[in-house]
């Protein structure tokens, strides 16, 4: 079991918890046992945030729609836990959850990975691209978290984290519908944080800068700060291991980017065309 995910609401200041005021959720000691379903696990920054929990001893259930991709990563390993399903249908969301707590009988944490990639300016706006985005960046989400939110109430337990982007802090270049996909999940994060950290709840919202994964190797430009998947996972596990609310990295990028969406909108957008050319 996840010993600190199941803080009692009170939060008590024992040794498993950070002291007061510091940390913003449970910080996780150890993950042996814990019950955690990374939703977006078949490649990239999912994939292997899913693959370090299970060396760390986590029980991992896998999602995503590529059924070969989900069992390589599971390799026959006994604490994974393959489910295929596509976010943007619910019932299948439901029933893979349904699966889920027929085999663990509850959940320690929800790790939302899932999403979908891609450039628009307004010479190529594509109503099609846009609803495919908005399904599975922001229903898609909204799927998994009803999944689960009942169970998690009811447990009086659990975590539940959500990858935005760095591209949800502010408008973008390039960034017509994926960057608003973003800054919703930003502001769905911010939200549940008031909801569910006064009941024990941790809340995770994640916020990458640029990752080399299927994702980002359409892109054709310099991706300043640009980090491996593997150094993401690790950036992420450690991130909820302190107990971090805001989990973003790498941090030289994402502070820059946190600062200029800080400054008059005039500065603003002058200094990101200035750094982008766009
Ligand atoms: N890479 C970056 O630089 C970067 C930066 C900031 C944020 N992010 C975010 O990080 C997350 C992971 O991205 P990534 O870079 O690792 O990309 P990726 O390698 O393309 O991974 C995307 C994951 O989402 C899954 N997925 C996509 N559509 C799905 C659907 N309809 N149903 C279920 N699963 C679906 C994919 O699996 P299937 O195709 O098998 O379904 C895959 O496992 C995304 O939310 C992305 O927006 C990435």
């Amino acid at each position: 079991m996840l010993q600190s995910l199941q803080a009692p609401p009170s939060h008590p200041t024992g040794e498993l918890y950070a002291p007061a005021g510091r940390a913003m959720n449970p910080r996780i000691r150890d993950w042996r046992g814990a019950r955690v379903w990374v939703i977006g696990a078949s490649t990239g920054i999912g994939a292997e945030t899913a693959k370090l929990l299970l060396t760390k001893g986590a029980r991992v259930a896998i999602s995503a729609r590529n059924t070969d991709a989900l069992t390589a990563i599971a390799g026959g390993h006994p604490q994974a836990l393959p489910l295929p399903l596509d976010v943007t249908v619910h019932a299948q969301v439901l029933a893979a959850r349904d699966q889920l707590l027929a085999e663990w009988g509850g959940l320690d944490l929800l790790l939302i990975v899932a999403g979908a990639y891609n450039e628009m300016r307004v010479d190529t706006f594509d109503m099609e691209v846009v609803n495919q985005l908005l399904d599975v960046n922001l229903r898609g989400v909204f799927h998994c978290i009803d999944a689960l939110l009942p169970t998690m109430l009811q447990q009086q337990t659990g975590g539940i984290g959500i990858v935005s982007s760095v591209a949800g802090y502010s408008g973008l270049p390039k960034a017509l519908v994926y960057g608003p996909t973003k800054a919703a999940l930003i502001n769905l994060c911010e939200s549940l944080y008031f909801d569910l950290h006064p009941r024990g709840h941790a809340v995770y919202m994640i916020n990458p800068g640029f990752v080399a994964t299927p994702a980002t190797a359409q892109n054709t430009f310099v991706m300043p700060g640009l980090i491996s998947a593997e150094q993401a996972a690790r950036e992420i596990v450690t991130g909820m291991e302190k107990g971090v609310f805001h989990i973003h990295f790498p941090k030289g990028f994402t502070n820059w980017l946190r600062m200029a969406r800080l400054l008059p909108y005039r500065w603003y957008f002058s200094l990101i065309h200035k750094v982008t050319g766009l």
